[in-house]
């Protein structure tokens, strides 16, 4: 028997209400009171309701101001059920200036090509692979993606060595598959079935760290666009506006390589480190003022001269030579991604904010640095000792930083 599901019988699923129920676990009727946001339900986005007042609002929600003006102003062709034309979806992730002068802010800063390509892929009938080092931004953009495509980045499912297959598939509420025996009022839907039946985006994170058979649950939904469901012999077909992004860590590569045939189904994107040491500062800049903004922390302008700092030294050792290309150094085991520079630089930021005179000085990033760099004690500590005394030591205008680094490295 071909059944296609009815998305509103999937929507009205009791155990699919909660964006935290990833893993596709019956949740328990009348959810006490506890506030929970159905996803995808806009009334539920108004004011008051508690989606403002979340610490990290989904993308759809922070910039639904942003979403809907280039809704307004999209005329170009969409594909089926994209709330915006791939031309839109790319302006609201790289940033730009609308026709009647609305500012879209740049959310991913690096090569446009990339976010092209990325953005055409998911109006083919391939899925897209973000892969990257730690910190490049593919969870952001994924994120971003599916918020301005499908208006909905929470159809997610986060890879982990413990992924199941029903997290990827559909799972049970026992209760009532053991009162009623399997139906369909019985089966929880994952995020990527309830996106198959919608014709919306679905998202997969950190797709290397699944196990290998449950990973290939994916191929069948990739290659035929199609989820069986034997016990009811029926089967889940994918809607047009369907598609899967799914993110992979570079350095886990050989955790759990994909296989061939599923990476065949996946175009891959390679998100790169930002190319310089502006677009870098750049980023974290733009990055820690919205987070600090929602924490209330001090402006950006006072801390820049040390936005620089923290990048250069991320840089530097990352790379393993100076700016000036004279000293190479060695490199600490950490990543030192752009992510942690900007939890650096938060940081120093509630230190300034809370402990110091609210202006972000080289005292508040050293011991945020020493934490970045020195991951392995043994080994790190003497790669950054060996750069503090050949590098920031020697370094002009660096000397209320060398202290600082001193103080806390002792
Ligand atoms: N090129 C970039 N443009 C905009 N933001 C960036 C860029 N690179 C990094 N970021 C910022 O870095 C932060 C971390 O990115 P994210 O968590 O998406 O990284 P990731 O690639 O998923 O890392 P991981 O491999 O550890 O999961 C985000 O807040 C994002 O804003
Ligand atoms: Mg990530």
């Amino acid at each position: 028997m071909r059944v296609s599901v009815d998305p509103k019988s999937v929507e009205s699923s009791p155990s699919v209400s909660a964006p935290a129920n990833e893993s596709g676990d019956a949740a328990p009727d009348g959810q006490g009171s506890v506030p929970v946001r159905t996803p995808g339900d806009d009334e539920a986005r108004g004011e008051g309701n508690g989606a403002s007042e979340a610490l990290r609002p989904h993308a759809e929600d922070a910039f639904a101001a942003e979403l809907a003006a280039l809704a307004a102003q999209d005329d170009r062709p969409r594909p089926a059920r994209w709330k915006l034309s791939p031309w839109a979806v790319a302006t609201y992730l790289l940033g730009g200036t609308l026709p009647d002068g609305t500012v879209i802010t740049p959310k991913y800063v690096g090569p446009r090509r990339i976010v092209e390509v990325a953005v055409t892929t998911l109006a083919t009938d391939r899925a897209l692979l973000l892969l990257g080092v730690p910190g490049t931004a593919k969870t952001w953009v994924s994120e971003h993606l599916a918020a301005a495509i499908s208006g909905d980045s929470t159809l997610l499912v986060q890879g982990t060595a413990g992924t199941p297959e029903e997290a990827i598939r559909y799972g049970w509420n026992y209760a009532r598959l053991l009162a009623h025996g399997p139906s369909r009022e019985a089966l929880v839907p994952s995020p990527v079935m309830r996106a198959m039946a919608e014709g919306m985006t679905a998202r997969v994170e950190e797709l290397t760290r699944i196990p290998a058979d449950v990973q290939d649950t994916l191929i069948t939904i990739l290659s035929e666009k199609t989820l069986p469901i034997p016990e009811l012999g029926q089967e889940v077909q994918a809607v047009r506006g369907f598609n899967l992004i799914a993110t992979a860590n570079d350095r886990d590569r050989g955790v759990n390589d994909l296989s061939s045939a599923l990476r065949r189904r996946f175009n891959t994107v390679v998100l790169p480190l930002p190319e310089s040491a502006d677009a870098e500062v750049d980023i974290v800049s733009r990055r820690v003022d919205q987070i600090g903004r929602s924490l209330d922390l001090p402006a950006v302008p006072d801390g820049i001269d040390e936005i620089r700092r923290v990048v250069t030294v991320f840089r530097e050792l990352r790379g393993g030579v100076t700016t000036d290309g004279r000293t190479k150094l060695k490199s600490p085991s950490g990543t030192l991604s752009t992510a942690e520079a900007i939890s650096v630089i938060t940081n120093g930021l509630a230190l300034a904010a809370h402990f110091g005179d609210g202006v972000l000085r080289a005292g508040d990033v050293a011991a945020g640095i020493l934490g970045a760099v020195v991951r392995d004690p043994a080994a790190d500590r003497v790669v950054w000792q060996e750069y503090l005394e050949a590098v920031v030591r020697e370094r002009d205008g660096w000397a209320d930083f060398y202290r600082a680094c001193r103080e806390v490295t002792a």
